[in-house]
């Protein structure tokens, strides 16, 4: 009796598994692509959706750093042309900015992401297949005086639903997301500026388009994204840094 039990249930889990506990990988993959949990690091709080349109029709007003993911499975680029390969570009954004392994990717967690990168690019008709251009520059240089009114509309549109409010944080995504201006006057407002510099406000304005473009990236650390000159223009990085001041 009890023999065949188990062997009735041996024989009955793998098809339970397969058919009902698992969505087909491209809807797994597009419930994944909007779940900070997909990446098992507990710090992590962003999802494919905090940096990316899923359609280029969706980006609206806001101001994202990643290019819109319908058609990338056939883009000949990625990264303003710094890989051609599809694993690379996600694998980049896995590691630097969700904190997981690369070999997280490797298993049913990828398999289900590339299908559902698959099927927003069935073939090269798909909008959106062409190489999207990002510039990303390697060094950066102060800007002028920006316009803060405007800048707060650009903290809104393209730094809030990261940081949440300016000033309290108010609905940022999480502990580990910097208060902005306030930490960071607090730790750039300093006597002993690097050389080149004469004026703490100009410096730490430089310091923000300096995060602006790298990031992570560059000699910073942290897992902020790079805005390309294309996804945030100079202009807007410009009144963004008029929100910050020295005493
Ligand atoms: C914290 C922000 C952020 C998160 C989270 C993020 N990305 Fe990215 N992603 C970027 C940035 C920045 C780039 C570089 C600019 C670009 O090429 O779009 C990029 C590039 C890419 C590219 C190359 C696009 C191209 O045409 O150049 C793909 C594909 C991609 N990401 C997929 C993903 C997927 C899938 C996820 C979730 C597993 C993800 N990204 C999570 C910010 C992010
Ligand atoms: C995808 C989420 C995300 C977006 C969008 C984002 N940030 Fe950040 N930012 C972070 C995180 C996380 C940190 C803290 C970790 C780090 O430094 O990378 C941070 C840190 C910073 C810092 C602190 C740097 C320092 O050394 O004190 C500044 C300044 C900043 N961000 C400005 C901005 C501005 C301006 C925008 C809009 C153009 C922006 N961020 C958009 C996530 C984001």
């Amino acid at each position: 009796m009890k023999v065949s039990i188990a062997l009735a249930l041996a024989l009955a889990l793998p098809s339970c598994a397969d058919t009902e506990l698992h969505l087909p990988a491209a809807a797994e993959g597009a419930a994944l692509a909007q779940n900070p949990a997909a990446s098992r690091s507990r710090y992590n709080v962003f999802a494919c959706t905090t940096c990316h349109a899923v359609r280029a029709s969706e980006v609206g007003t806001r101001l994202l750093p990643g290019a819109p993911l319908e058609g990338a499975a056939r883009r000949p680029t990625y990264w303003g042309a710094e890989t051609v390969h599809l694993h690379e570009a996600v694998e980049r954004c896995w590691t630097f900015f969700m904190r997981g392994t690369p070999t997280d990717l490797d298993d049913r967690t990828g398999e289900a992401l590339y299908a559902w990168l698959e099927s927003l690019s069935p073939d090269a008709s798909t909008a959106g297949t062409q190489a999207v251009v990002q510039t990303f520059p390697r060094t950066v240089r102060p800007l002028g005086e920006g316009d803060a009114t405007r800048g707060q509309a650009v903290w809104s549109r393209a730094c809030a639903h990261c940081h949440g409010a300016l000033g309290t944080g108010i609905g940022r995504l999480g502990p580990l997301v910097t208060i902005v201006p306030g930490e960071t006057e607090r730790e750039h407002c300093t006597d002993t500026l690097p050389p080149g510099y004469t004026d703490q406000t100009t410096y730490v304005r430089t310091v923000v388009v300096e995060k602006i473009r790298h990031g992570s990236f560059l000699g910073y650390a942290g897992s902020m994204p790079p805005f390309s000159l294309e996804a945030l223009s100079d202009d807007n990085a410009r009144d963004l840094t008029a929100l910050f001041r020295c005493p």
